[in-house]
């Protein structure tokens, strides 16, 4: 292992500056909840990898299966001849998935999925208009840029965006004059709008929704919202794509987010941990979808490649195994929050769904103006005490915890009180 001045030099030297880093250090070594940095500091990592890690690091399970999968064979490429993992990773998703969504593609990146989704959608209505939402986080590529919701940092800075694709608001219960129910309805009320202004429900392939917002700030909507969309989706025939690549495989307690609401979407997006840490990501989708395209019009050199499918299903058989315990964890993670807002002025709301939760920080709780300085010097004063955690939010004042979903409560109070510790210093000088 090189040293820390070296790789910082060469970090420097060769590494592009456009890719942000939230913290300044190098990894030597992960396991569980814990990373250990090339200069031998310790770190609890409530990031997971940006909600990757459902099991922590280095999951046994996960690790055996990669390494049986790597003596056998690595690259083959789905497309030139079949092997394995990928059919019983689709196998396993289909028992998990919402009820008819049985058959699945694979591909590398959650943003490649999006990409995907939107193309069996389009194939599938003969239509081409996307709707999304605003304060949404799809990925980077050209069409998911199009369908985020929110321009920094993510786009404005590359040219003309992806035509066809419209955004309406997500609710936003926190911030909502006229409480839950008015941002549902208003929301809904957009696309009704959005439908008679600007484009035919008849022209629209797929509406596109995270079931709770990840990047967004951890945001539930209430309920009615997503049975919303359905009812919206089924009247005028287009394709409602759920997209769980952060809120999925049991982050949220159950298998999918979008399971809290009892909502059918038509297409499911998977990413992150279903790869079990490596790259890997899927739509899944009932047949008469999923089969639709052209044989060949859909694919990819690693798409389903051997080693991201045995890694995922090996972490997925871990999540099953540890799901009914996140009720535990998610007990602790939302009392703890919960607390918070009563203690610290700073704290206007703690939400979120199983262990994907977060507390969003204002300088005043009665006119809840956001406080992004507020919530990068937590994460400053975290970092300091030997704890990562991760902001988010369209106005970056939003705090996630990202735990492993097997973490040990103990080792989860732990990184609470230090959270607390940092919550009471900053408030303090603020
Ligand atoms: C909901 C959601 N969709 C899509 C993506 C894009 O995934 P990737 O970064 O793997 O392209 C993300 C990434 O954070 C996400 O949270």
């Amino acid at each position: 292992m090189k040293e820390e001045k070296k790789l910082r030099r060469l970090y420097e030297a060769h590494i592009s500056k456009a890719v942000k880093v939230n913290f300044p250090h190098f990894v030597n070594v992960a396991e569980g909840a814990r990373v250990r940095t090339v200069d031998g500091r310790e770190f609890i990592d409530l990031t997971g990898g940006i909600g990757v890690q459902n099991l922590g690091h280095g999951h046994g399970g996960v690790l055996d299966a990669m390494a049986d999968q790597m003596r056998r064979y690595l690259h083959l490429c789905f497309t030139v001849q079949m092997y394995e993992a990928p059919i019983l990773l689709a196998e396993k998703l289909a028992a998990i998935m919402p009820r008819g969504l049985t058959k699945s593609a694979f591909f590398n990146s959650g943003a490649e999925a999006l990409e995907n989704a939107a193309k069996f959608s389009r194939n599938f209505t003969g239509r081409t208009a996307v709707v999304s939402f605003e304060n949404s986080f799809h990925g980077r590529t050209f069409f998911t840029m199009a369908l985020t919701g929110k321009v920094r940092p993510y786009k404005g800075v590359f040219g003309p965006s992806f035509p066809d694709v419209y955004q309406v608001p997500y609710p936003y219960p926190y911030r909502s004059p006229d409480g839950p129910d008015g941002s549902v309805r208003r929301s809904l009320e957009a696309i009704e709008r959005l439908f008679h202004a600007q484009v035919s429900p008849d022209d629209v392939a797929a509406i596109v929704v995270e079931p709770v917002q990840g990047e967004g700030g951890f945001i539930v909507p209430p309920e009615g919202f997503l049975q919303g969309l359905r009812e919206l989706c089924d009247a005028h025939g287009i394709v409602l794509v759920d997209d769980e690549v952060q809120s999925g495989l049991g982050r949220t307690g159950r298998w999918n987010a979008i399971d809290h609401f009892g909502v059918i979407p038509d297409l499911v997006t998977s990413g992150k941990a279903i790869g079990g840490g490596l790259p890997l990501s899927a739509v899944t989708g009932t047949p008469e979808i999923i089969d639709h395209p052209p044989v060949g019009s859909i694919g990819g050199t690693f798409g389903g490649n051997p080693l991201s499918c045995a890694a995922g299903l090996a972490a997925i058989e871990g999540i099953e195994r540890i799901l009914p315990g996140v009720r535990d964890l998610e007990k602790r993670l939302r009392a703890r929050l919960e607390g918070w807002v009563e203690a610290f002025d700073a704290v206007g709301e703690a939400r979120g769904l199983g262990v994907m939760m977060a507390i969003e920080l204002v300088t005043n709780p009665r006119r809840k103006d956001p406080a992004p300085k507020l919530a990068k010097a937590v994460q400053d004063e975290c970092y300091q005490r030997g704890l990562l955690i991760l902001t988010a939010g369209y106005y970056d004042n939003v705090i996630r915890f990202h735990p492993p979903l097997n973490m040990d409560l103990e080792e989860l109070d732990t990184a609470l009180d230090t959270t607390e510790k940092a919550l009471q210093t900053v408030t303090m000088k603020g």
